[in-house]
């Protein structure tokens, strides 16, 4: 096995077009052979070296034979950066439902990185997004996270105001400056598209559409919810961590942890049955699929079945790179868990749940409350704890944990999401990424 392990930086200097396309893991899963040149692979080697000041992590292509990416990964306010750049202001982000934007004036902000966008629907009924910045001296112009707009948005700091359609009101503003046409002036747009159920933005206007980049995922989607077009806002909840991003994202598709990790993971082991379960892998996505357990679990109780569930499964599906769509077996929930990055160390969760009933059924509020109660704040205090570790000197790489069949409590997925990860960068950003600390 070791004349077959392959090194993080064969691994990152290799073209991802090759290795990242569609798989499924488990049965029949597929392990390429990549090869590189000696003097590069030097060359490379002490790159990685000077810059991480240790020894060479080994992510190899195969997750059975590989480590982990360092932990500077984790910890390097520069490769944060270099991910909002790279990666967040480059492909489609998570902004809401459909059903968020029903009514004219009906808006949703959205933060990347330095950046905010707000989304709203027009009086014209058209779906549009703008950067949430004033024109005049820059002030940001909605600072809530969602509601409905009345006629404009005035900036709360001199009350310029702005149409739905993103153009200034000339009589929100002095009307005899020299030089000074304000009928020129309108917010900077945002590219946005309707997708399937769900409305995303992305800030690079040569991105591929949305259609064009994720293949076929509105149908996974629906092929997991029953009906994926008619849920509705119900509540938010938001979780500011302490920790990198990418530890939030790793602990969400981490199929080794469920039934280990303290005992409401003990008992979501019990409320799904992974082992009859399901992963799926791709070039944009990632997903972690269990059948019904034990429908009398302490975690809630799905003996009564609610009149519409979404999925007698447990549904963990995540669209690289930082939102999941999830249910859990017999709800009324389609509950979206995005995952927004603040600084290298911190990250902000906001777990949206939308249903479909006007008023929610016993098990879908006591899925609600095992999720934000139990679960929920058992996986913050692990995540913590892992960034408490990556910052650690004692600490470079680990080993992920996968068996030689790839089997259902595997960290496959988490080593399916760093391919994702590293195919984000080119040749030369990963480059670059190397000599970050
Ligand atoms: S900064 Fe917005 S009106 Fe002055
Ligand atoms: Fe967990």
């Amino acid at each position: 096995m070791a004349g077959l392990r392959q090194t993080w930086l064969t691994h990152i200097t290799t073209s991802m077009a090759v290795i990242c396309r569609a798989r499924n893991l488990g049965l029949g899963f597929a392990f390429p052979s990549i090869t590189m040149s000696a003097a590069r692979r030097a060359q490379g080697m002490n790159e990685i070296k000077t810059a991480l000041r240790g020894e060479v992590s080994g992510f190899a292509d195969d997750p059975r034979m590989s480590q982990t990416l360092p932990a500077a990964i984790y910890t390097s306010q520069k490769i944060f950066e270099f991910e909002i750049e790279k990666i967040f202001a480059k492909t489609w982000q998570f902004i809401g439902h459909k059903n968020d934007f029903r009514e004219p004036g009906d808006f949703v902000t959205k933060e990347i990185g330095r950046d905010s966008v707000i989304v709203l629907r027009d009086r014209e009924g058209e779906l549009r997004a703008f950067h949430n910045v004033c024109r005049h001296r820059a002030h940001r112009l909605v600072s809530e996270k969602r509601g409905s707009l009345k006629v404009v948005i005035t900036c709360p700091y001199h009350s310029w105001a702005y149409g739905l359609d993103g153009g200034l009101r000339p009589n929100s503003v002095k009307s005899d400056v020299y030089g000074f046409d304000p009928s020129k002036i309108a917010l900077v747009p945002v590219r946005v598209e309707e997708y399937g159920s769900f409305v995303f933005i992305n800030l690079d206007d040569d991105a591929p559409t949305m259609v064009e980049h994720c293949k076929g995922y509105d149908e996974r989607l629906r092929s997991h919810f029953r009906d994926i077009d008619r849920p509705k806002h119900h509540s938010t909840m938001v979780y500011d961590v302490d920790c990198n991003w990418k530890v939030v994202m790793d602990n969400g598709i981490d199929a080794y942890h469920l039934g280990i990790s303290g005992p409401h993971h003990q008992v979501f082991n019990r409320m799904c049955d992974f082992k009859n379960g399901r992963q799926i892998a791709d070039d944009v996505s990632l997903a972690l699929i269990g059948g019904p357990g034990d429908p009398n679990n302490e975690g809630y109780s799905f003996a009564n079945k609610p009149d519409f569930w979404q999925s007698e499964n447990f549904i963990d599906d995540l669209l690289f790179p930082a939102v999941f769509f999830l249910t859990f077996p017999y709800t009324d929930i389609i509950y979206v868990f995005d995952v927004i990055p603040v600084s290298a160390q911190t990250c902000r969760i906001e777990m949206l749940y939308y249903c479909v009933a006007d008023e929610l059924d016993e098990t879908s509020l006591g899925a609600i409350r095992y999720m934000n109660e139990d679960l929920g704040p058992e996986d913050v205090d692990l995540n913590v704890g892992v960034q408490q570790g990556l910052n650690s000197r004692a600490y470079d790489a680990g080993r992920f944990m996968v068996d030689t069949a790839a089997g259902y409590d595997g960290e496959q997925l988490i080593h399916h999401f760093y391919r994702l990860w590293l195919a984000a960068f080119s040749d030369e950003d990963r480059a670059r990424v190397l000599v970050m600390d």
